[in-house]
């Protein structure tokens, strides 16, 4: 398929593009910043641009990765996250239905989940198990706000046009490290957060590959690395987690002990992905296992980890993500 990828310099579509590629697909990039896999520098918030793009590349398909996310809060007004993250999906997701197009995949984030009780706490049963079916939703912030505006832009234009949409709400992929938690930190916060909250960006990529190829009506879907946990273990959890590890992870301990790590001594949330393996044929291929394999040969850890990384929508110079007159390169 010939595939517009929108986030193409990013983080994600910088992995995503080569996927795509390698899968057979042709791929016409679209950032407000320059990137190898980038061929068209401008804003999905400018209509016309889009416009031209569709009319002009033999679009058949759309991932819509590009965005504004929650480290943009820091850095951008609210006026630019609704530009680009509910006008900016509008537009493409029209300009999809009105060239007939049976495809589109949305990157949304599972984010927009955690409400200020969540964000909290574990609830009233232990830790939140969160799967497509969790709610009320109530997103916290304009970040999980415009997401979840541009999930119900997608499940309108869908039920208008009959095209088929995935609505990804990926776990966390970033490699950067996490600005509000110190203890632990670094790599192993992060290999702590594949028991319930996080996938590399390389699963991530083949998430929407799969959805690409696999999509069937509208339906949303959570990725994360799958848990080594079930949801009666949801009550222990947020008691006490290390002793739920201890049953379903003998070797963990010892192999934490000895890289000087330490494990959660309580989960407070779980992100479900059985949905995405049962129709999408998707799983995560790097799991908390994979990581307790590593540390037990001694090899690199199976996921990036880099503090200096930052979008690269900051490099944007003079191209505001929300600016209205777009540019071709
Ligand atoms: N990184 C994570 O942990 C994480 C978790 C859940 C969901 N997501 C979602 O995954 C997607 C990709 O995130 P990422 O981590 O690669 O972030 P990123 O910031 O590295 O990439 C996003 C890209 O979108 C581009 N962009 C911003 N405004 C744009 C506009 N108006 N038009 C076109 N492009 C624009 C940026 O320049 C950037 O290259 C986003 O939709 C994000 O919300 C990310």
């Amino acid at each position: 398929m010939r595939v517009l990828l929108t986030g193409s310099s990013g983080w994600l579509g910088r992995h995503l593009a080569p996927l795509l590629e390698a899968g057979g697909h042709a791929v016409t990039g679209l950032d407000v910043v320059p990137g190898a896999a980038t061929a068209i520098v401008g804003s999905v918030a400018d209509r016309a641009l889009v416009d031209q793009v569709f009319a002009h590349h033999g679009i058949e398909a759309v991932i819509h990765a590009g965005a504004l996310h929650k480290p943009d809060i820091a850095r951008f007004p609210r006026q630019a996250f609704v530009a680009v993250n509910v006008t900016g999906t509008l537009n493409l997701l029209e300009a999809a239905a009105a060239a007939g197009h049976r495809r589109f995949v949305f990157t949304s984030t599972t984010s927009l989940m955690v409400r200020d009780d969540v964000r909290a706490g574990a609830g009233p049963a232990g830790a939140w198990w969160m799967d497509e079916d969790f709610g009320p939703v109530a997103p916290r912030n304009v970040y999980g706000i415009t997401k979840r505006t541009g999930e119900e832009m997608c499940r309108l234009v869908s039920r208008e046009s009959g095209m088929a949409v995935a609505i990804l709400r990926t776990g966390r992929f970033f490699p950067e490290d996490d600005d509000t938690q110190a203890v632990p930190s670094g790599p192993n916060l992060k290999a702590n957060e594949f028991l319930h909250r996080r996938l590399t960006v390389e699963d991530a990529a083949r998430a929407h590959l799969a959805a690409l190829e696999r999509i069937a009506g509208c339906e949303t879907f959570v990725l994360s690395a799958p848990p080594p946990f079930t949801r009666d273990d949801a009550a222990a959890l947020a008691k006490d987690a290390r002793t739920v590890i201890r049953r379903r992870l003998p070797e963990a301990e010892a192999l934490y002990a000895r890289a000087g790590w330490i494990l959660p001594e309580r989960i407070e949330r779980v992100y479900d992905p059985a949905k995405a393996e049962r129709l999408l044929g998707w799983r995560a291929r790097t799991d908390f296992a994979a990581i307790l394999a590593a540390l037990r040969d001694g090899r690199p850890m199976p996921f990036a980890h880099d503090p200096g990384w930052t979008s690269p929508v900051l490099g944007a110079g003079g191209a505001e993500p929300c600016r209205d007159t777009g540019t071709t390169a």
